[in-house]
């Protein structure tokens, strides 16, 4: 496994609060059963067994380029069609009447191409349903640049921030609006409620802390960034009277249709 490759166990610790936003974008699909749906950037499979559970009866495949996250959804789920796939340079040679991504496209560059890309694997008829982590708008996403430009990382970990991809709603709004004829926009601000400020700084390790740790020498220089992004979780995330932590979460969220 490449050491930079995400870690399954370590991303499904915090699954009930990863799973939220699928759970509420699923819902808001009106769509009574698409034959064809893709889960673009699937993970462990876990966004998919949402689109399992709502149409039971569709042919549904989970894409993801992450060879530990196919691998891990094809052990825990083996009788789906899992398939390791890059959504920004991959093509397929079929169309979907879903096309479904939550908590990926952040991940990857260029969304006016890649909007058309999921435009194009769409059906004449078809729904795109997306939703993004607005993270740039967090206490935690600043303090974390701020940590990453101090002279001791700044080196290592230079350009990092420009790994994610977030746009505004009217930048989504705008380009979609090229392909589609119906387009819902929404945000939903999560709390997530957080056994301590330890937890915050465990569920971001795997996802959003994950590519400044990756450029950091060795284990020692990873402990020390991190003992420096829980100083701040500290500062900004307080703790509640029962000893528990909020954790807003931000998330921006579209469903359009052709
Ligand atoms: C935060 S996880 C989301 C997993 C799952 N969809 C969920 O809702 O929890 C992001 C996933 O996007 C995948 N990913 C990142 N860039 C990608 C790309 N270019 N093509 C396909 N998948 C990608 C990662 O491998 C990872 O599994």
């Amino acid at each position: 496994m490449n050491k930079n490759d995400w870690n399954p166990d370590l991303y499904l610790k915090f699954d009930k609060e990863r799973i939220r936003p699928s759970i509420d974008l699923v819902a808001r699909i009106d769509c009574d059963t698409p034959g064809k749906i893709i889960d673009i950037g699937c993970g462990p499979g876990n966004s998919t067994q949402i689109l399992v559970n709502r149409w039971p009866d569709s042919v549904i495949i989970g894409a993801d380029n992450s060879p530990a996250m196919i691998k891990k959804a094809t052990a825990d789920f083996p009788n789906q069609k899992w398939i390791l796939f890059d959504a920004g340079n991959d093509n397929i040679n079929d169309k979907f009447d879903l096309v479904f991504s939550n908590a990926t496209i952040q991940w990857i560059p260029n969304h006016d191409k890649l909007l058309k890309r999921f435009a194009d694997l769409l059906k004449d008829t078809g729904i795109l349903a997306v939703q993004l982590p607005l993270f740039f708008d967090m206490p935690l996403s600043k303090s974390i640049s701020e940590i990453a430009r101090q002279d001791k990382w700044k080196v290592a970990t230079q350009g990092v921030d420009n790994l994610f991809t977030i746009n505004t709603s009217a930048y989504y709004y705008d380009h979609l609006a090229k392909y589609f004829s119906e387009i819902d926009i929404w945000t939903t601000d999560y709390y997530h409620v957080m056994e301590s400020q330890s937890s915050i700084l465990e569920m971001i390790r795997s996802t959003g802390l994950k590519p400044y740790l990756e450029r950091l020498a060795d284990d020692n220089e990873k402990k020390q960034f991190e003992t420096l992004v829980l100083e701040k979780i500290k500062q900004d995330y307080p703790l509640q009277s029962n000893g528990k932590v909020l954790f807003p979460f931000k998330r921006l969220f579209f469903v359009a249709k052709k």
